[in-house]
C-alpha cells in the first residue's frame, strides 16, 4: 500500500510516496480503497508547517472518496463494496461542535486520504450519491460542507436574498452553485476577469474584479442600491469590507483569511447593523447528509479544475498554490 508522508525538508515539507503496511481496521472501523482526494487551501497550509499541528510524517489530505474494502467487529453502518467520502472530522457525527472534535480532523489531527488504502471510523464515512464520480465525490468532504453551512445551515439562506463570495476557489465556487440553485442573487468577486466570466455561466449575477477595484465594497453597495448583501461568505480576510457593504440584518460566515489575517477589523457595524457573524469551521456528518440530499435533489456537481495521477500529487499542490484554478483540484488514485 503506497501512501504520501511529509517529510521535513528545507522550508517546506517534501511529498514523500512511502510504501506501508495494509491497514486493518479495528472495531466500529473500515477500510476505503482509495479513489480520489481534493485538495483545499488549508492543505497548503499544513504542508508549510502553519496550521499548528503535527506536520513531519503525517499523511495529508482531508478530502477523498473511495469504496469500502473491509469493515471491523461491530460496523453495521456501511458494508464492502459502498461508494463512500470520509468526514472532516472522523468524531463529529452530529450536535454541537466540542474541542474533542477537533482532534479527530482528517489530514490535520490524523492521518488523511493521500494513500491507496485509509482506515475511516464507521461514523466517519458517508454514502456517496450515484450521479457523483469518485473525483467528484472527494470534493465535497471540507469546500462542500462549509459553504453549505455558511449559506445554508447557518446563514439560512432564502430564494432573493442576495450573497457576496470572494475569489473562485473550493469554497467559493460551492458556494456559488447553492447560491444560484437557491434562487439567490450572487455578486462575485476575482482577481480575473477570465473566471468572473465563469462565474456568469454558473449564474453569478453580478461580478467585480477586485484586483481593477480594490474599494470593491463601494461597488458592491452601488450595485445593490445602497441597501447592502444579505450573505457573506468571507475567505478573503477582509472583514472590514465586508462588513461595510453588509445589510442591516446581514449575515456573514467566516470561513478563511486568503489576504493573510483579518486585521483589526472595527466591529462597530456589526451592531449597528444587527447583523450576525458566524464562525464556520466545516462541518458535522449530520449537516453533510443534508448537503448530500440537496446535490442530489438538484443534481448538482461539484467544479474541478484539473485532475492530477497519483504520481504527481506534488504538482497537484502547486497547481492550487499557483492560485490560477477555479473551483476544486484532485488527485485520482
Ligand atoms: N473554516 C473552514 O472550515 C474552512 C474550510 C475550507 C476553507 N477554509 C478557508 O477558506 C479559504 C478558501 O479556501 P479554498 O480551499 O476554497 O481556497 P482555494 O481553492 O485555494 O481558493 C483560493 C482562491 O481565492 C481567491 N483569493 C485569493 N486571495 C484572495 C483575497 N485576498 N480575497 C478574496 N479572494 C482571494 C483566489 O481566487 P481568484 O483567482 O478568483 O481571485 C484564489 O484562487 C482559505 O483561507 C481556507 O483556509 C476554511
Amino acid at each position: 500500500m503506497r501512501r504520501y508522508q511529509l517529510a521535513a525538508a528545507g522550508e517546506g515539507f517534501a511529498l514523500e510516496l512511502r510504501q506501508g503496511p495494509t491497514p486493518e481496521p479495528g472495531p466500529g472501523q473500515v477500510r476505503v480503497r482509495v479513489r480520489a482526494c481534493s485538495l483545499n487551501y488549508r492543505d497548503l497550509l499544513v504542508r508549510q508547517g502553519r496550521y499548528g499541528r503535527r506536520t513531519e510524517g503525517l499523511v495529508p489530505l482531508s478530502d477523498g472518496a473511495g469504496e469500502v474494502e473491509a469493515i471491523g467487529p461491530g460496523v453495521q453502518r456501511v458494508k464492502p463494496g459502498d461508494r463512500v467520502a470520509g468526514c472532516f472530522f472522523q468524531g463529529w457525527p452530529q450536535g454541537p461542535f466540542t474541542a474533542p472534535v477537533m482532534d479527530t480532523a482528517l489530514g490535520g489531527a490524523r492521518d488523511g486520504m493521500l494513500a491507496e488504502q485509509v482506515v475511516l471510523e464507521e461514523g466517519g464515512v458517508i454514502l456517496l450519491p450515484p450521479h457523483l464520480d469518485w473525483a467528484e465525490g472527494a470534493c465535497l468532504p471540507c469546500a462542500g460542507l462549509t459553504a453549505w453551512n455558511a449559506l445554508v445551515t447557518r446563514g439560512g439562506l432564502q430564494p432573493g436574498a442576495t450573497v457576496l463570495l470572494q475569489g473562485t476557489g473550493g469554497v467559493s465556487i460551492f458556494a456559488l452553485q447553492f447560491a444560484v440553485a437557491l434562487d439567490a442573487r450572487v455578486i462575485l468577486l476575482s482577481g480575473s476577469d477570465a473566471k468572473l466570466e465563469r462565474g456568469r455561466a454558473l449564474g453569478a449575477a453580478q461580478t467585480i474584479n477586485y484586483r481593477t477595484i480594490p474599494d470593491w465594497e463601494q461597488e458592491v453597495w452601488r450595485l445593490i442600491e445602497k441597501r447592502g448583501v444579505d450573505h457573506i461568505v468571507e475567505v478573503g480576510g477582509n472583514l472590514e469590507k465586508s462588513l461595510r457593504c453588509l445589510a442591516p440584518g446581514g449575515h456573514i460566515a467566516q470561513v478563511g483569511v486568503l489576504g493573510g489575517g483579518s486585521g483589526a477589523a472595527n466591529l462597530f457595524p456589526l451592531a449597528m447593523k444587527n447583523a450576525r457573524l458566524d464562525g464556520i469551521y466545516v462541518g458535522s456528518r449530520a449537516h453533510f447528509e443534508v448537503m448530500i440530499r440537496f446535490l442530489t435533489e438538484r443534481q448538482l456537481h461539484p467544479v474541478i479544475d484539473r485532475t492530477f495521477p497519483f504520481a504527481q500529487a506534488t504538482e497537484a499542490y502547486d497547481h492550487l498554490a499557483s492560485g490560477s484554478h477555479f473551483g476544486k483540484v484532485v488527485i485520482e488514485i
